[in-house]
């Protein structure tokens, strides 16, 4: 099992002698499914060539702060906002004293200060440096900010002495990678998200669809699993892998959609509406394929289109009703729009998206959202939309608890 999909995890190399393990690591954490970028400090680079980092990765790897070239491609607070978690590995004593002095003096030290996602170390060093009362201090100061610790470990060290200080071995590193991002909120919920687009059969080779990829149901349902929930999708069709964990259903129309919720609604906790499911679809269709010359006029086409039944509102108004999410992909009056639809299909939450802008929304890899409730809203800043997913089921674990105890 893939436990690292869709991540991005940037890889913060220090100058250290494991340094030459991160060659492996980045091809560990690539066969778990996450993106790997690299940056290096320069005294790294003394121990492991940026090229061989480069090629594994197939990312430029970045050392410079003040370096014009690689600024303008992607700048060290666009490093910063890329990454889903920063991992340092190897971390030398000289970098965890830049990291709890809140130092900002090379590329790596000011992303990390940049970074608002989380960060993690993985320690290695002389085991004399490691026992030192210096750098127990910055370690401490360091995990009560929150930092993540892998490691070190025990045993024979490259300067021929024994004791703590050795870079953990990289699996354990890897899982305990995967391990900040299952946070158990949603242990023992049964989570179900509708995702992708639906297809409407004009006739048997025609239909009407939208720009829906999936992605962002997708990476919801990761989000899930990740939280500990059992998940399935009913998912329209799509191009992209859903998690092997997830139970798959897969749909074509809205009407089909309908019918698969309908016989999951009485065992769903968490009920989430991702899809982007066609509003309206052809009245008759028939078993063949229409030819131009039977239609009403050659210039123009009137398809007579009936209303689908509203899956969302289904859920919402079903008895002993799941916690009940829904999505608003609007162009315009993006908030005015999602409350109004808070409201009128009684949920629980809904995430406003404006769709129409390329870089984020349909299709795009990132998103830009709102999170409103009944009585409060949230705006997320734009984000991969795997961080985007754990925001969001975060937020519904923390108003499921809040119900439970209100
Ligand atoms: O009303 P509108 O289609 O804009 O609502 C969007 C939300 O409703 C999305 O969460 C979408 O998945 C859901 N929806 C649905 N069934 C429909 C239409 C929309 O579940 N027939």
């Amino acid at each position: 099992m893939q436990t690292l999909i869709n991540k991005r995890i940037l890889l913060g190399v220090t100058g250290g002698i494991a340094a030459y393990k991160s060659a492996e690591l980045v091809r560990l954490l690539q066969e778990q499914g996450s993106e790997v970028r690299v940056v290096m400090t320069k005294a790294a680079t003394e121990f492991i060539t940026p090229l061989t980092l480069q090629a594994l990765s197939q990312n430029p790897v970045y050392t410079e702060l003040l370096d014009t070239e690689s600024e303008s491609a992607m700048s060290h607070i666009t490093l910063a906002r890329w990454a889903d978690l920063v991992l340092i590995s190897p971390a030398t004593s000289n970098f965890i004293a830049q990291l709890a002095g809140g130092h900002a003096n090379d590329l790596l030290t000011t992303i990390c200060l940049a970074a608002q996602c989380p960060l993690a170390i993985a320690p290695a060093m002389n085991q004399a440096m490691w026992g030192n009362s210096s750098t127990k201090d910055n370690c401490k100061t360091l995990l009560e900010r929150g930092l993540h610790f892998f490691g070190p470990a025990d045993g024979l060290q490259a300067c021929g002495e024994e004791g703590s200080g050795r870079l953990l071995d990289l699996e354990s590193i890897v899982n305990g990678i995967s391990s900040v991002f299952e946070t158990g909120a949603l242990t023992g919920k049964h989570v179900v998200i509708t995702a992708g687009p639906t297809r409407e059969a004009i006739d048997p080779v025609r239909f009407i669809s939208n720009h829906s990829s999936g992605k962002q149901g997708y990476a919801l349902a990761e989000a899930a699993l990740e939280a500990g929930a059992r998940v399935t999708l009913v998912s329209g069709p799509t191009n992209i892998e859903a998690p092997r964990q997830a139970q798959v259903i897969q749909v074509d129309s809205a009407e089909e959609m309908y019918v698969e919720v309908q016989k999951l609604i009485l065992d769903t906790d968490i009920f989430i509406g991702v899809a982007a499911v066609a509003d309206y679809r052809p009245k008759t269709v028939p078993e063949r394929k229409i030819k131009k010359s039977e239609v009403a006029s050659n210039a123009t086409w009137l398809l007579e289109l009936v209303r689908n039944r509203d899956i969302l509102q289904s859920v919402s108004n079903s008895p002993n009703r799941p916690f009940t999410v829904g999505f608003a992909a609007e162009t315009d009056n993006v908030i005015g729009n999602a409350r109004d639809k808070l409201t009128h299909k009684n949920l629980d939450m809904i995430i406003a998206n404006k769709v129409g802008d390329t870089t984020v929304g349909f299709n795009s890899d990132n998103n830009r959202t709102t999170v409103l409730w009944k009585d409060d809203q949230q705006e997320l800043p734009i984000m991969s939309k795997a961080a985007v997913s754990s925001k969001i089921i975060a937020l519904i674990a923390e108003a499921i608890l809040k119900d439970k105890d209100g």
